[in-house]
Order: C-alpha cells, then structure tokens, then sequence
C-alpha cells in the first residue's frame, strides 16, 4: 500500500506542530477516525475518513484514533490503529498496522486500537487541559470520561486528570478555515474539473434525455480524476430546480426546461461546489432569461464583496439588494427593493444565505461571527457565492409564465490580497456564452 507522499506527510506534521503550538505545552488532544457505516445489512457505505482526521494525519483508515500530546518525551503524535490481520485483509483490505502507522504515516508511537483505554491514562494524566469535542462520538465521550474517573479516583498521589475539557474545534477549525498553499492547490483542481463535469452535462442535456443521465455524466468526469461527488448531486429539471434539496434525479427533461445542476466532484479530501442553470434545449425563454440575469448581476456584485477585510456578510448583503432590485423589477414583489429587504419579503423566493466557507467539507468549518460580528475575510479562504430565485409553481399574485423557475449560479472563490479569484471560471454562466456552448455541442 502506499502511504503519503513525502510532502504531503511534512504538510500533516506541519498542521500538528501548529495545532501543538495553539494548545500549548500542557494541553493533549485526542481525536476519532471515522466509523465504517452500514448501508444495509452486510453492506456498507464507501468509506469517507473524518475532514478532521484526515486533515491532522492522512490517515486513511476507520476506527483509529489520534493523541497529540506536545513535548512528550516518547514522542508527540500518537496514532492508535486496527493491527494487521492477514486473514481480515483479505476480505476487507489492506492495513497499515501498527508498524505502518510510523513508518508509513509519521506516527512517533503506535499501538493497536483494543489497547486505548489502557494506554490512555498515561497520555492524558497531568495535562492540564484536554482537547477533545465531546458530543460527536457517542462511544468515545464515555470511554474518555471513564479515563477521567479512573484518574481522579486510583491515585491522588499520582497523575492529576485534566481540569479543563477545551473544544478542539476551537482551534483546529480555526486553522482549517485559513487554506494553506497546497490546499488551495487541491481545491483549485477540484473546482477545474468540476467545471469539466459541468461543461460536459451542458453539452449532454437535451430534451428527452433523463436527470440521472445526466447526473451520470457529471460523475463520469469526476471519476476518470479519480474524485466522487462531495455531497449528493442535484439535477433537477422544470420546476424541480425549486426544490432546493432535490436529489432524487429521476425526471425526463423536458423542452422549454430549465436544469439546475449542483454538484461539486471531491479530489483527496477537498470539494468544489458549482451551481450552474441553463435550457434543456439550448435557447433561454424570455421569462427564463429575465430571472436567469437577475440572479446573475446579484451573483457579480457578491463576487466583488469577497475582499481581505470585508465582513463576510457583505456578499449576502449585496447578493440581496441586488436580488430584491431584480425581484421588484420583475413584478414578483410588490413595493420598494428597501421595503422588501427591511420586511424579508424578499425571502420568499430567495429564501438562503449567499454562501458558505468551503473545504473538506462542503459546508466547511469556521466561525462566521467573532465577538458577535461578522469576521473580516482574509486572505486564504474559500467562500462559494450562490445566490438563487426560486418561483414555486402556482406561485399567488405571480404572472404564470414565471411559474416553476428556479435558478441558483454558483461559484467558488479564493480570497486573495489581490481580490476574489474565482476557481470555476472553466463552465460558462453569461446567456450567450451558455447558449454558444450548447449550439456548438
Ligand atoms: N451543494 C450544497 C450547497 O450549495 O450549499
Ligand atoms: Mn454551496
Ligand atoms: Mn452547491
């Protein structure tokens, strides 16, 4: 099997000696791989390592855990790891093992898995604080309290229990939300490809052909790049683009449609996120195009918003102002774009935020609000821009030829000293240039 690159394990120990650093010498983190989850009966889901994990030790595995413990003369990083088992291997795959733990992935100890609550004690007892996020891993809370009890109550001579139990996530969450060069060059393929995916189901639809093929396409380019979707792909045609979860991929498109694609393709731990919405049948309709431009002038002002020192509110605020403009302008709403905006009014057909941080997880980590205020951006993080109108069908006090669209254009951005750099410029979002690519197809 082979283990990380050589780089990629100087950027995970990097990360540590980081997270080590912000802990302080007399902290200790302790933190889960992911569970195996069953899908059903004997059978389970793909197995997809915890953001978290992977991000600390890119270790592939299920049911390890991680202890970092800085300054710990036997060694820092401590990896608890399912043995090696021939017999098992065959069956279920290869293992890294306690040997390969070290030499492969970088642990200064190892030990098998079945030996934590033994060897746990030893690691956390005296330190002053841990760091662990209690509620996330039912099994591991009570494993780690019961540690805790067992050191207050066999030696008050001995080794203290940690008085504070500190959430990890506070820091680590923190340093995942500020991308460092390699990441960003891993989100960077992500959304390129990505946008490959989404060229390729633009060239693809046409009246006829079913969601799921096209959601085949899609998937087809992300796994010739080695990646799978990072979260379940939408492809929703007509009024299933209102649907803002729709999943069910399962409709036949129909001439005068519209298809919203969401789908973003994941590369070593990291997904893209792109929103693109376009004709089944290659010409935008009046009504469609007239919605289509109001989102996409929203979408251009918020792009313009994501600059170092900004609140990272200010897109939401100007996607909306734009968006509540568009919606007056149309005759959706009724009354001033300042009335609609102060009343959420607007909220009826725009009826989510504007973005989210993005990362290892598609909703990825990191506070939006320090000391009650929005934090400034900074340069290095990852922000999608997606705006969106939605006109249910049968949709009272609207003109019917509104009726069933939905439209949501999204984009990946990296904020940089220099501006918003977007990363999934490679799929079309303009009208003409929509309707050149489907004509050329
Ligand atoms: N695809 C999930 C989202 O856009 O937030
Ligand atoms: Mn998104
Ligand atoms: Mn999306």
């Amino acid at each position: 099997m082979t283990g990380p690159t050589r780089f990629e394990l100087d950027e995970y120990a990097a990360r540590r000696a980081r997270l080590m650093q912000a802990m302080g010498p007399d902290g200790v983190a302790v933190l889960p791989a992911a569970r195996e989850a069953i899908r059903n009966r004997d059978v389970h889901y793909r197995f997809r390592q915890d953001s978290d994990f992977r991000y600390l030790t890119g270790f592939p595995e299920p049911d390890a855990i991680a202890v970092l413990a800085p300054g710990r003369p036997e060694g820092e990083y401590v990896l608890f790891v399912r043995p090696r088992d021939p017999a098992r291997e065959v069956w279920d795959g290869r293992r890294a093992g306690v040997d390969g733990a070290r030499a492969q992935y970088g642990a200064d100890q190892a030990f098998a898995v079945a030996d934590f609550d033994k060897e746990l004690p030893r690691l956390i007892g005296d330190r002053a604080r841990l760091h662990y996020t209690l509620g996330e891993h039912a099994g591991l809370d009570s494993r780690i309290a019961a540690c805790m009890r067992e050191i207050r109550e066999v030696s008050r001579r001995g080794p203290a229990a940690p008085a504070e139990v500190v959430a990890l996530e506070t820091t680590l969450h923190e340093m995942r939300l500020h991308k460092t060069a390699p990441e960003v060059e891993i989100v960077r393929e992500a959304c390129a490809v990505t946008a490959q995916a989404h060229v390729r189901a633009m060239k693809f639809a046409r009246p006829g052909r079913w969601e799921y093929e096209v959601a085949a396409e899609i998937h087809h380019e992300f796994e010739l790049h080695g990646m799978e979707p990072g979260y379940g792909s939408i492809v929703g045609g007509g009024e299933n683009a209102c649907i803002l979860h729709y999943v069910e991929n399962s409709a036949r498109l129909k001439d005068g449609d519209l298809l919203l694609i969401d789908a973003g393709g994941e590369l070593k731990g990291y997904t893209s996120d792109i929103t693109r919405c376009f004709p089944v049948n290659g010409r935008f309709s009046g009504p469609q195009k007239a919605v289509y431009e109001a989102v996409l002038a929203a979408q251009l002002a918020a792009i313009q918003e994501l600059r170092v020192g900004n609140p990272c509110d200010s897109a939401h605020k100007a996607a909306t102002r734009k968006l509540t403009e568009g919606m007056v302008e149309l005759g959706l709403l009724a009354g001033t774009a300042d009335e609609r905006i102060k009343d959420e009014g607007f909220r009826r057909f725009f009826m989510h935020g504007t973005g989210h941080w993005l990362g290892m997880d598609v909703h990825d980590v990191g506070r939006y609000k320090l000391g009650g205020q929005h934090r400034p951006f900074a340069a290095g993080m990852v922000m999608t821009v997606e705006p969106g109108l939605y006109i249910a069908p049968g949709s009272e006090g609207v003109d019917p030829r509104f009726w069933g669209i939905g439209v949501r254009i999204e984009d990946d951005v990296l904020i940089t000293e220099h501006g918003p750099e977007v990363l999934t410029g490679g799929v079309p979002k303009a009208v003409d240039e929509i309707e050149a690519l489907m004509r050329d197809a």
